[in-house]
C-alpha cells in the first residue's frame, strides 16, 4: 500500500509550489487515477514517485516504511508518456534486456506473457510494431524488473479507438498483480476500470467519485451537442 502525506514539490525557480500538500494512498491490486489538465503537476507527481525528484516536505510510505527516492526508484516502474519514443534496442529482446543483461529467457517470455506478447519473434523490431503493441512493450519493460507499484504517464495518448481499447483492457488485467497509478488528462476509458480517482487543478489533487464520473461520461455519450447549422 503506497501512502503520500501533504507532498509538495516547489523548485526553487517556480513562483509558486507544482504539487500542494498532496495526500493519496493506492492499495494493491488496485487503479488509482489521477485526471487533471495539462500544466496541473500530473508527470511531476509521477516523477516524484518513481523517485526523479525529491519531494519538497511531506512523505511517501509503503505500508510503514517510509520511502526516500532511492526506494522509489526500485519499487516504483514508471512508463513515460509515448513511451515508444525511448525504444533504444534494434529487437524485442535488446528492448527488454537493456540494463539487465542477467535476465533469463524464462523472465523474459514471463514479461511477454504479461502483456500478450509472447506470440511475437523475440527479434522483431519494437518500431515494427503497432501502436498499442509498442505500448504493451513499454510495460513490459517495467514489468521485468519486477516493480510493486506502476506508474502510467497518458497510457492511451495518440492511439486509435481499438489500440486505446487493447490497452484499458491490458491495465484491467495487470492490476490482478500490481497496484497501478494512471494520470490522464483524459479520463473516458479509464474510468471504467479506476478503483479510486482524484482530479489534480494547478496542483491541488482532490478525491472525486467514480460514480459520479462515470454517470456524467455516459450522459455525455449519450447527449452529444447539436452540430451548429450552416
Ligand atoms: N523542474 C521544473 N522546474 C520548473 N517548473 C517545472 C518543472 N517541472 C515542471 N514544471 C512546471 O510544473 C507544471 C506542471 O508540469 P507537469 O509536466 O507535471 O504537468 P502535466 O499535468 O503533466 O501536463 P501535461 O498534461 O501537459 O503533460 C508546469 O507548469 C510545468 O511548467
Ligand atoms: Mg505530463
Amino acid at each position: 500500500m503506497l501512502y503520500l502525506r501533504d507532498l509538495t514539490y516547489h523548485p526553487p525557480a517556480c513562483h509558486t509550489p507544482i504539487l500542494k500538500s498532496v495526500n493519496l494512498q493506492v492499495a494493491p491490486q488496485q487503479l488509482g487515477l489521477v485526471i487533471g489538465p495539462s500544466g496541473s503537476g500530473k508527470s511531476t507527481l509521477l516523477e516524484i514517485l518513481a523517485g526523479l525528484a525529491a519531494p519538497t516536505t511531506g512523505k511517501v510510505f509503503w505500508r510503514e516504511q517510509e520511502l526516500t527516492p532511492m526506494h522509489l526508484e526500485q519499487l516504483s516502474g514508471l512508463v513515460f508518456q509515448f513511451p515508444e519514443r525511448h525504444f533504444c534496442g534494434s529487437t524485442i529482446l535488446e528492448e527488454l534486456r537493456l540494463g539487465h543483461p542477467e535476465l533469463t529467457r524464462d523472465r523474459i517470455t514471463e514479461a511477454l506473457t504479461e502483456v500478450g506478447l509472447a506470440h511475437l519473434p523475440s527479434s522483431t523490431a519494437p518500431h515494427a510494431l503497432s501502436g498499442g503493441q509498442q505500448r504493451r512493450l513499454a510495460l513490459a519493460v517495467q514489468l521485468i524488473r519486477q516493480p510493486h507499484l506502476l506508474l502510467l504517464d497518458e497510457p492511451t495518448a495518440g492511439l486509435d479507438w481499438s489500440m486505446r481499447q487493447q490497452v484499458v483492457g491490458l491495465l484491467a488485467k495487470l492490476k490482478n498483480h500490481w497496484s497501478l497509478l494512471v494520470v490522464s488528462h483524459d479520463a473516458s476509458e479509464l474510468i471504467n476500470i479506476a478503483d479510486h480517482c482524484w482530479t489534480l487543478h494547478q496542483g491541488e489533487l482532490t478525491p472525486i467519485s467514480l460514480a459520479e464520473l462515470r454517470a456524467k461520461n455516459q450522459r455525455s455519450q449519450v447527449f452529444l451537442p447539436e452540430q451548429p447549422s450552416q
